[in-house]
């Protein structure tokens, strides 16, 4: 059995993929501090805590599995948060990754999946958005991605490191069976704030901006489903394993929802009357962000199983209701 070393297993993305690569016959070994991760979350393999800024326990933990490669999904992920404290952001994602890639190259890991973002291309001047559109991050968690991704290309360059980037839209969902789904806290999220307004759980669901040059006047995004996520991931490994060469893939659904539909459509799952505040629009939301996926379809043969709105809200609805 092939161990893989999950950076951030323990969190919303990385136990889903540890799920899928269990499933697909790996042993996922999840390793993260626990600041934002759950350990009911890790339920597929060893759970090593650990921080991906601290050289020597990565360097133990990997000579004790010896991992064949690395999904590296540990970071901070609050955009706003990245305004007020950028330099938070630059220390744990940037200086946190670079030691896990030198702790790689200590070790001779040659290869890694690392979760990227649309936040890389800032502002869209075209949609949907592929892989060559050009990358203007306009926040620090954005910047800060996309230094991890300079530093790929270079650690591949000098080192032979072998990477796929995977660059996410708006990850969504929950586990089908129920067994893990999204407890982000704070949550920031469209979809988890929408069924917590539909629980009674706050007052309503805040709608930023319903002057937008769209539909319904409200930002277009596009959701992607966790598992297809996970699935990808999974995909993407086998690439590296087959083919050796690194590369950078959008993740979407390729259509995009906008706020009002989301809320509509989770109105019909829940049975509830959802709450609406309209808001003023927040700096930097761009009116419709939606991804070409055509690139990963093709290469990694990756094919999205649960990617409508009904099945990406009603398995986060299942989940929350679990308890
Ligand atoms: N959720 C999305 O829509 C989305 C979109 C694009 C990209 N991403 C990226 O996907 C990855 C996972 O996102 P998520 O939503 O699952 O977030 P999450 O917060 O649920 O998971 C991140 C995990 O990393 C851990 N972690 C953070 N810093 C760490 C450190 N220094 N050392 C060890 N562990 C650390 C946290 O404890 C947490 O369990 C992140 O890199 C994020 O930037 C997420």
């Amino acid at each position: 059995m092939m161990n893989i070393l999950v950076t951030g297993g323990a969190g919303y993305i990385g136990s889903h993929a540890c799920k899928a690569l269990a499933e697909a016959g790996y042993l996922p070994v999840a390793y993260d501090n626990m600041e934002y991760g759950h350990k009911w979350a890790t339920q597929w393999g060893p759970l090593e805590i650990g921080d991906i800024l601290d050289h020597n326990r990565l360097v133990e933990v990997m000579d004790r599995y010896d991992p064949k490669a690395v999904m590296h999904f540990a970071a901070y992920t609050y955009v706003g948060e990245s305004v007020e404290n950028p330099g938070k952001y630059y220390r744990n994602n940037v200086a946190g990754s670079l030691t896990l890639l030198e702790a790689m190259q200590n070790r001779s890991i040659q290869k890694i999946i690392f979760s990227s973002t649309c936040a890389t291309y800032g502002i869209p001047q075209c949609i949907p958005l592929a892989e060559d559109h050009g990358q203007f991050p306009i926040s620090p968690y954005g910047k800060s991605k996309f230094m991890i991704e300079q530093m790929l290309k270079d650690f591949d360059e000098a080192h032979g490191i072998k990477f796929v980037g995977l660059r996410y839209f708006n990850a969504a969902g929950a586990d089908p069976d129920a067994e893990i789904g999204e407890d982000h806290n704070p949550e920031t999220h469209l979809i988890p704030l929408v069924l917590d307004a539909a629980m009674g759980k706050s007052e309503g669901i805040k709608i930023f901006g319903t002057d937008y040059d769209t539909p319904d006047g409200t930002c277009i995004r596009d959701y992607i489903h966790v598992t297809d996520l996970a699935d990808a991931h999974v995909k993407a490994l086998g690439y590296l394993v087959k083919e050796g060469k690194s590369d950078f893939f959008n993740l979407g659904n390729g259509s995009g929802f906008s706020v009002r539909e989301v809320i509509e459509n989770a109105e019909k799952t829940t049975q509830q009357k959802i709450p609406v505040i309209e808001w003023q629009r927040r700096p930097g939301d761009p009116a419709v962000l939606i991804g070409s996926s055509e690139k990963a379809l093709k290469i990694l043969n990756w094919q999205p199983k649960y990617n409508n709105l009904e099945t990406i809200i009603g398995t986060a609805w299942k989940w929350k209701n679990k308890g």
